[in-house]
């Protein structure tokens, strides 16, 4: 099970914006204790505002970079909430990108330090707290569907994100004898600050355009998938990388072919069966009225 005593206390790093809000936000409105964790403490003050129910929501200045504040802000929800049942690790930056003959060491670190150092001290301190508590617990890691293949992000990004899915999916194993289950979700292209920079309205129609299902990513579309993983619906899922991305990715390079398909004059209003190099004559049949 993964509540101690009924309660359900989650840490969300980087809830100060975007995909952590809208998931400080939704665990608060499913009966969550939230802390709302983030470097950007203006930010985080901000989200925690929002939440309909400022009993069960406190804020915790933490960068993710530094093993002393992850482990003190999951310390700190024992000692605000008297458990830790989740921590969702999501925090994240864009990070260095360019030419890969023209990134600097310096900047690879941070980049990694973020996405990657950072989850493993979320990880890292959730077990340390959830093993001494011995009722399981929820682990909910953000990568990416830049994490699955190329071209999807800035090339450390995508490295980074990589290692959250294999990082998630190794420890999965480990933890789960004690029931703690260890996910990620992997997000498509998803309107949030990181990507907008302020400004929804320049590139929300292009986001929308960039997967089969129609209108763009929302944070709380991640949300929803991150609730889930964190909840006791997902009581048997553990080592799963969970891709929300409007079917971006399965649609992957076919999608341009696929509409090449579906808009050719030359096939409209046509279906049949192609034998290939059998020797067999293809077969159109002429849909009527199309
Ligand atoms: N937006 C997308 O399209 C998208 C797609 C895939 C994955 N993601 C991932 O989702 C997560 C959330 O991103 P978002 O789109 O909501 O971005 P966002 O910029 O809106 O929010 C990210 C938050 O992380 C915080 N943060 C950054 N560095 C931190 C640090 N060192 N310590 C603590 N907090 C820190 C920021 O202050 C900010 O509040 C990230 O891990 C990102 O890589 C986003």
């Amino acid at each position: 099970m993964s509540d101690v005593d009924g309660q359900q206390v989650a840490v969300v790093t980087g809830a100060g914006s975007g995909i952590g809000r809208a998931t400080a936000l939704r665990l608060l409105e499913g009966g969550f204790r939230v802390v709302v964790a983030d470097v950007n403490e203006a930010n985080a003050a901000e989200t925690a505002e929002l939440a309909a129910a400022p009993d069960r929501v406190v804020v915790r200045a933490t960068d993710v970079r530094s093993e002393e504040a992850v482990a003190g802000a999951l310390d700190f929800a024992v000692e605000t909430f008297g458990a830790l049942t989740c921590v969702v690790n999501n925090a994240g930056v864009g990070g260095a990108f360019g030419p890969i003959h023209t990134i600097e060491s310096g900047d690879w670190d941070y980049t990694f330090e973020v996405l990657v150092r950072g989850v493993f001290y979320g990880i890292k301190h959730a077990a340390r707290i959830m093993l001494a508590q011995g009722a399981g617990g929820s682990i909910v890691n953000v990568a990416s569907v830049a994490g699955l293949g190329g071209g999807l992000g800035p090339v450390p990004y995508s490295a980074a994100k990589a290692a959250v899915v294999n990082l998630t999916r190794s420890v999965s194993i480990e933890l789960a004898p004690e029931r703690i289950r260890v996910n990620a979700v992997c997000p498509g292209a998803i309107s949030t600050p990181l990507v907008h920079r302020g400004r929804p309205e320049r590139v929300d129609d292009k986001l929308a355009a960039t997967q089969p299902w129609p209108g763009h990513g929302r944070a709380d579309h991640i949300a929803s998938a991150i609730a889930f993983l964190a909840g006791p619906d997902a009581e048997f899922v553990t080592g799963e990388a969970l891709v929300v991305d409007g079917g971006l990715t399965a649609a992957g390079p076919g999608r341009a072919f696929a509409e090449r398909l579906n808009n050719d004059p030359g096939l409209r209003g046509m279906s049949g069966v192609n034998y290939g190099s059998t020797g067999v004559a293809s077969v159109v049949r002429h849909r009527a009225g199309e």
